[in-house]
């Protein structure tokens, strides 16, 4: 199985919006993987490889894509909201939209994180467990790829164009933060341990 794991340097704090799109290439990334363990193993013994995978992808989805959606609803959103002009206001529904699919997503995860965590606790899960991960997978590829698509190439973009540059760096400075990092930090929004534990952006 070749599954990817490590990853290259990105955006820096001082580009928070840049930052935010290179996070969604690892939500994509671990996505892929965490479905090709479970098509590949289908609920029955785990190779060291595929364990090892399981592992750091649902912990990247427990620990990280928590701190994304903060990054989105409490950082970026909310100044979007303050600024009144009829581009935002037409935006403000897609964004509404995004929120919702953030708790679809979040209850999705919670389904995937409880049956993987049994797959490595028991080193096997159900044939019924195997169809409800799949399934969860399946509706968490569609849902992020259209809630990605619509962040990296229309939300953003707006929010770019729009907030005034002390907000971005606002933006960037309370991600930083919330991960516990300078904003100057040179691992950008790395951490140290993320090859091995997936605890990125
Ligand atoms: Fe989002
Ligand atoms: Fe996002």
């Amino acid at each position: 199985m070749s599954i990817q794991i490590g990853d290259k340097p990105g955006n820096g704090f001082d580009n928070p919006l840049g930052l935010l799109s290179d996070c969604h290439r690892r939500i994509e990334r671990f996505l892929g993987n965490l479905q090709q363990v479970a098509d590949q193993a289908e609920g029955g013994a785990l190779t060291d490889d595929q364990r090892h995978t399981l592992e750091i992808s649902l912990r990247y989805f427990r620990k990280a894509v928590p701190r994304h959606t903060q990054d989105e609803e409490a950082s970026l959103f909310p100044r979007m909201r303050r600024i009144v002009n009829d581009e935002i206001k037409s935006a403000l529904n897609q964004i509404q939209a995004l929120e919702a699919d953030h708790q679809r997503a979040a209850e999705l995860h919670a389904v995937v994180d409880k049956i993987g965590s049994r797959w490595l606790e028991k080193g096997g899960i159900s044939a019924e467990e195997v169809v409800r991960m799949k399934v969860a997978l399946g509706e968490l590829e569609g849902l992020y790829s259209n809630h990605i698509a619509l962040e990296d190439h229309e939300v953003f973009p707006l929010a770019g164009r729009e907030l005034p540059a002390d907000q971005i760096e606002a933006i960037g400075r309370e991600m930083a933060k919330r991960r516990g990092l300078s904003y100057e930090d040179p691992l950008r929004c790395r951490t140290r341990r993320e090859g091995k534990d997936g605890n990125a952006a």
